[in-house]
């Protein structure tokens, strides 16, 4: 079924110019980007944004990393599109990403590793939500 997930393209990858390279994979695995913007978060909103991991030992860095630069937030929109990008994405951990993923290619650390995707169609629908109101969202069939 058509769905909607939350990309974000992290400092480190905007940082290595590499926007239009992982654009153009997401295009060619049938994902149209239906929504876009450039921001370079607060503390707030990256506290925010990763709630769910403030008890973890990596909520700190984490937010430090994610406010250290721009990053690209966008919402991608096609059939299964949550399992797309993660397929896409790879691995967490880019040392255990499988070959041509966007983490194998482009990600240095489980920190900087270049790209966070919406892991169920719940959290989907938060992450969206959290960037974008319903009319900054262009449908495009
Ligand atoms: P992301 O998909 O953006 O969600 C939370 C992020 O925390 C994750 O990618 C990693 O970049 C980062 N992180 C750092 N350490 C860990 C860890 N041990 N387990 C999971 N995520 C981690």
């Amino acid at each position: 079924a058509t769905q909607r997930t939350l990309s974000i393209i992290k400092p480190d990858a905007v940082a290595k110019n590499v926007i239009g390279e992982i654009y153009s994979r997401f295009e060619k695995a049938g994902l149209k980007i239906v929504a876009a913007k450039m921001l370079h978060l607060s503390r707030e909103q990256a506290e925010g944004f990763y709630a769910e991991h403030k008890e973890r030992g990596f909520f700190a860095d984490l937010v430090g990393f994610m406010t250290s630069g721009p990053v690209m937030v966008q919402v991608l929109e096609g059939d299964d599109a949550v399992a797309r990008n993660r397929d896409l994405m790879g691995a967490t951990n880019p040392k255990e990403a499988a070959p041509g993923t966007i983490r194998a290619d482009f990600a240095q650390s489980i920190d900087a590793n270049a790209v966070h995707g919406s892991d169920s169609p719940e959290s989907a629908q938060r992450e969206v939500a959290y960037f974008f109101g319903e009319d900054e969202i262009c449908p495009r069939g």
